[in-house]
């Protein structure tokens, strides 16, 4: 029997999002990457108490290595009275499964270990087709890794649009793209990308490519939404912004009395991304998900906020660069262009 916990938060609350093609999804939901520091045990466990908490939309991937293990914990809840159609599961396909054909089978398999028979987003995990070793560290390169090739990202993409025909996906999406990437994407899709996952918190802002996102039908979806403050030692570098130490965010949140996780998160939604902050903690992800459904930030507090960016990526992405690339930045065509394998 799936039972509400008596201190849930009151779901008519949540603010919800209304996407493209005319679906809902709820405007924040529970991240599932355990940052090679919690297991999937651990991690499926606060997916059950999540929905329990009133969240409605959990963030799911190949790659994270524990769909089996929160498979059991939908079956449950399904099977025990929480309607399907509330919730807004996502998955995404990892860069070892590109190609039409492993990208149809990567689904199928992401259904069978999640124990669904649909999914409401899945996304093309990151443009390449180039991945790293579980655990490995920054300096690690894999010797096939390619640039990205638009003719190969698109025989991906026709996989994916073969499963929303099959009706096996519902809001078919992108995450790591940047605009370049996406203008040819929205050039040659059959059916358009709905979802943008980005990384997205104070001192990461991605303008453009967030009111680029808007602009053309994709809701933006905002990864280490406060910081991702216990991420893998891949992914810290010497300058990294610590949002949550951020004076002028500090200062709101005592303004507020609460975390300034808290803060961040306020400010996601009201922003107009899909915040999917990570925490196997009941108390964090109980407070993360009531502070998006009362006290709200003052257009003041928006507008400080705003100021903070400082346009400081995180997850560089650089255990995917291939022979060649110059440095991480070629992930990203942060001059406009998208490298070739001539740079
Ligand atoms: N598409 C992609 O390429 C991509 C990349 C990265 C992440 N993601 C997704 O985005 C999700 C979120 O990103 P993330 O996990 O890296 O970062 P995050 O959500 O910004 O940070 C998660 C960490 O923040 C701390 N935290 C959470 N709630 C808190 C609270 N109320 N007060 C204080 N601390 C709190 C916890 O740290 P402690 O554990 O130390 O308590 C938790 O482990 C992932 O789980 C994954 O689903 C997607």
């Amino acid at each position: 029997m799936f039972r509400m916990y008596d201190d849930a938060v009151d779901i008519s609350l949540v603010p919800q999002r209304t996407l493209a093609n005319g679906l809902k999804m709820p405007g924040i939901g529970l991240g599932t990457f355990g940052s090679d520091k919690y297991g999937a045990e651990q991690i499926a466990a606060a997916v059950h108490g999540a929905l329990r908490s009133g969240y409605r939309l959990i963030d799911c991937a190949a790659c994270y290595g524990n769909e089996d293990r929160i498979g059991p914990v939908f079956e449950e809840a399904f099977g025990g009275g929480l309607k399907r159609e509330e919730a807004f599961i996502i998955s995404k396909v990892w860069n070892d499964s590109h190609g039409y054909k492993n990208v149809i089978e990567s689904c199928e398999k992401s259904l069978k270990d999640l124990r669904l028979d649909y999914l409401d987003g899945y996304l093309v995990h990151w443009p390449f087709p180039n991945y790293h070793a579980p655990g490995c560290d920054g300096d690690s390169r894999n010797p096939d890794s390619r640039p990205y090739i638009h003719e190969e990202f698109m025989d991906t993409w026709a996989g994916v649009e073969e499963l929303v025909k099959r009706g096996l996906v519902r809001n078919p999406g992108v995450s790591n793209v940047t605009i370049p990437k996406l203008r040819l994407i929205l050039r040659d899709a059959k059916i358009k990308p709905v979802l943008n996952e980005m990384e997205l918190h104070p001192s990461f802002q991605q303008g453009e490519l967030f009111q680029f996102s808007i602009d053309n039908g994709l809701q933006p979806i905002g990864y280490c939404p406060i910081g991702s403050p216990s991420r893998p030692e891949r992914d810290r570098s010497d300058d990294d912004v610590n949002d949550m130490e951020m004076p002028q965010l500090v200062e709101i949140a005592k303004k507020h009395n609460v975390h300034p996780a808290l803060i961040c998160l306020k400010w996601a939604c009201q922003r107009g991304q899909v915040p999917i902050p990570f925490s196997v903690k009941p108390p964090q992800y109980l407070s993360n998900l009531r502070a998006v459904t009362e006290d709200p930030l003052t257009r003041e507090e928006m507008n400080v906020l705003r100021s903070l960016d400082r346009n400081a990526r995180m997850i560089k992405g650089q255990v995917f660069l291939w022979p060649g690339a110059k440095s991480w930045l070629d992930l990203w065509d942060v001059d406009g262009r998208i490298p070739s394998w001539e740079g």
